[in-house]
Formats: structure tokens, sequence, C-alpha cells
């Protein structure tokens, strides 16, 4: 049966952790969900782990809205959340509408966004017309130049009532879903314990509602820089479908991420 936003709201609320992994094609889809994993994200980090290039801001909307049915197009019971590009989500509620639609027809049960509060009224906006959103706060890659790079956020006492006032607006504005990524174990804790919908960490301990990675970071294909968040699940493992497995019972039984994983 497929599962559905409601199917881990629940899972949420009974402390059953959310096992997540990005997807770019259709035979990873039907692997990944025949394996265990609930929820597939379809990532603009393919703009560097297939595409090559150094950051995600080149990804263009034709290049997720054509992964997002290629990975729909095998996946029968997992979740699929795509991501909102770069300066597709930025401009208008309306326009992000527009763009948010063409993802939701190829396949798409939620689009991710990247941003926070001054995220809130396009959050409001798509949610208020049946589009569910993932809201991703803490390091936000697209915004990796304003940043000054990837690096842990809200460190600071200042930073962390930051990060939870984000969190909080963006629940409020009606998102479905927060993702954390790069931010201290106990502020994810606390944002996790203060939300009511679930949280999905990268980066961000091992109290969040589940956990996310990028597969060809897990399975050791993508050779740049590794975070330190990352864990290589093909040491030890016979096939990528052992390698799968082995992350979804570490999550399910909250022993990844430890804390050599976290900040
Ligand atoms: O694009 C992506 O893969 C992501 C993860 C880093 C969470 O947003």
């Amino acid at each position: 049966m497929r599962k559905t936003l409601k199917t881990l709201q629940g899972m949420r609320d009974r402390n059953e952790k959310i096992a997540v992994l990005t997807c770019y094609d259709s035979s990873f889809a039907s692997l990944l969900e025949n394996n265990g994993i609930d929820v597939l994200l379809v990532g603009d980090s393919l703009g560097m782990v297939l595409q090559g290039r150094d950051s995600t801001l080149a990804v263009t909307l034709e290049a997720m809205a054509y992964h997002t049915a290629c990975v729909a197009s095998g996946a029968a019971q997992a979740f699929i959340m795509a991501d909102m590009p770069f300066g597709t989500s930025q401009i208008s509620p309306r326009e992000t509408f527009v763009h948010a639609a063409q993802l939701m027809s190829v396949g798409a049960h939620m689009v991710k966004i990247e941003g926070g509060e001054a995220m809130a009224e396009t959050i409001s906006f798509l949610t208020a017309r049946g589009i569910p959103v993932c809201a991703h706060i803490g390091l936000t890659p697209q915004s990796v130049h304003q940043m000054g790079g990837y690096r842990v956020q809200g460190r600071s006492e200042q930073g962390a009532k930051n990060l939870l006032r984000e969190a909080r607006a963006v629940e409020k504005a009606g998102a479905g879903m927060v993702l954390l990524e790069a931010v201290p174990a106990v502020l994810a804790t606390e944002v996790t314990a203060q939300l009511q919908v679930p949280t999905i960490g990268i980066g961000a301990g091992v109290n969040c509602s589940g956990q996310v990675l990028v597969l060809h970071d897990m399975l050791d294909i993508y050779p740049g820089k590794k975070a330190r968040f990352v864990k290589n699940y093909m040491q030890g493992a016979t096939s990528i479908g052992e390698a799968i497995r082995n992350y979804v019972r570490e999550v399910k039984s909250s022993n990844f991420p430890l804390k050599e994983h976290s900040f």
C-alpha cells in the first residue's frame, strides 16, 4: 500500500523512525522501497552526484521533473518528495505554485522548499491549494554563497533561537514535514520536541523523527568530499540491497546516526 503523509505522521506520533534516501531513477526507486525505505527524496543533489557540478544551483525544474517522473515509475509504495530547485520558489507564491504543480503532476507527493520564515507565505499558499510542503532549514545548500560555505547552522545561542523560530514559523504556515540539515543534535532534539510534524535529519543527530542521506554518499559512489554525517553502508555489505537494509535497520533502531556523525 502507498505510504502517504498521514502514514508518516502516524509513524512520527508512534515514535517509529522514518527512513529516507535520495533517489533519481526508476530501478533504484523499486530497489529502495523493496528494501524498506519509506520516503524517496528526488533531491537537487542530483546536480552534484549525477551531473558532476560543484553545487545544486544549476539544477533546472525540467531536470527535477524528469527525475521525479523516473522515480515515480519505479515506486509503488514509497512516498515521493521532490526538491524545488534554485530560483523556482523564491519569487512569488503564485509562481512557486505553478512550478510545484509540475513536479506534482509527474508523480511527487510533496515538494521540498529550502528556507524558513521567509518562505512562510509561499508554504501557506501551496498547502492551502493542495500541495504538501516539506520545509528544509538549517544548512540550505542553495544558499551556499550567502552562508559562506557548507557550515553547521544554529551553533550560537542566537543561531539556535533563530532556528527554533524558523521551525515554528514553517509549521504554523502549514509545512507537513521539516528537514533539518547540519544542526547540533541538541537543537534538532528541541525542534523535534516542539513541533507536531515529523522532522527528518541529515547531520542533525539521532532524535529526529527520521533520517535522510544522499544515496551516492551512503553507497560510497560519489567521488567528492564526504560530510561528517555520511556513513558508508557498502562497507561490510555484499550487495546494494544489503547496504540499504542495514541503513533502514540502523535508522529504525536509532543506531544511526551515532555521535561521530553528529554535531
Ligand atoms: O538534495 C538533496 O539531496 C537534499 C538532501 C541533502 C537532504 O536536500
